[in-house]
C-alpha cells in the first residue's frame, strides 16, 4: 500500500486523444453504457446494467480508492471535449515491492479508435512519477484480443501465461502477464564471468 491519502495529480495525465481526470457525476451516462458490457462487471465493481444510483455509488467507490491508498482510479476522457469515454486505474497494493497493476475499459460507443491505448500510455507515464514504482503489470485473459492489442500498442511486453490464475465469472481462468518497467530500470544482462575457483 501507499502513503495515505493519495492525491490525484494536479496536472491530469494525458496522451494523444485522452486525458485522465477524476470521475464526476456528469460521467454517469458513460458508466451506464459501460455497464452494458458483459465483461466489465466481472472484473470490477461496476454492476451489470446499472442505474443512476448504482453509477453514482461506483463513482464514490473510485474516490474512496484514492483516499484509502488502494490506487488511482481515473475517468478517461476526450482531451478535446472532456467527454468521458471510459476508465483507467493504477492499483498500488504491491507498491512496497515497487509494483502496480493497471486496468482499463472503454465504453462500447467509443471503441476501436485507439482510446484505450492512449489511456494506458497516459497512465503508464503517470505511473513513473509515483515514488518507488518500478513495474506496471497487466493481467489479460488470452481470448481478449482487444486488450492484448492495447497492451502491445501501449508498449507492454508479454512475459508469460499464468495458468489458472484467478476466478472470473465463476471459472478459473488463465491470464497473460504483460508488464512495463520504468525507464532506466532495464536489468543489466551483460554476462558476468565467475572468477575461476570462486564458489558458485
Ligand atoms: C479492451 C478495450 C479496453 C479496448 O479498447 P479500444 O479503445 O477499443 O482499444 P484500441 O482502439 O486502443 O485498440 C488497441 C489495439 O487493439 C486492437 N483491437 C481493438 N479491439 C480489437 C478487437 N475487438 N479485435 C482485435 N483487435 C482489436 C486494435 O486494432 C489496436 O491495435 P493497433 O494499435 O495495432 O491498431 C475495450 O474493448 C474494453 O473496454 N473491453 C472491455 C473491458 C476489458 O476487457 N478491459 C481490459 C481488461 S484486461
Amino acid at each position: 500500500m501507499s502513503e495515505l491519502p493519495l492525491e490525484m495529480p494536479t496536472l491530469p495525465p494525458s496522451h494523444g486523444q485522452v486525458v485522465l481526470r477524476p470521475f464526476t457525476e456528469a460521467d454517469v451516462p458513460m458508466l451506464l453504457d459501460l455497464s452494458t458490457d458483459p465483461y466489465v462487471p466481472l472484473i470490477g465493481t461496476l454492476p451489470a446494467h446499472t442505474d443512476v444510483p448504482g453509477a453514482v455509488a461506483y463513482i464514490e467507490r473510485q474516490r474512496a480508492k484514492v483516499r484509502n491508498g488502494a490506487g488511482y482510479s481515473f475517468c478517461a476522457a476526450l482531451a478535446s471535449t472532456g467527454e468521458a469515454v471510459g476508465g483507467a486505474g493504477l492499483w498500488l497494493q504491491q507498491l512496497e515491492h515497487g509494483r502496480a497493476t493497471a486496468g482499463y475499459a472503454i465504453a462500447p460507443a467509443y471503441r476501436g479508435r485507439g482510446l484505450a491505448t492512449d489511456a494506458l500510455r497516459a497512465l503508464t507515464t503517470f505511473a513513473w512519477t509515483v515514488p518507488g514504482l518500478h513495474r506496471v503489470e497487466l493481467y489479460v485473459e488470452p481470448w481478449n484480443v482487444a486488450s492484448c492489442g492495447v497492451a502491445g500498442a501501449a508498449g507492454f511486453e508479454l512475459e508469460g501465461l499464468l495458468r489458472s490464475h484467478q476466478e472470473i465469472g465463476g471459472s478459473r481462468v488463465d491470464m497473460r502477464l504483460y508488464a512495463a518497467v520504468a525507464p532506466g530500470d532495464r536489468p543489466d544482462l551483460t554476462p558476468r564471468r565467475t572468477p575461476r575457483g570462486a564458489r558458485r
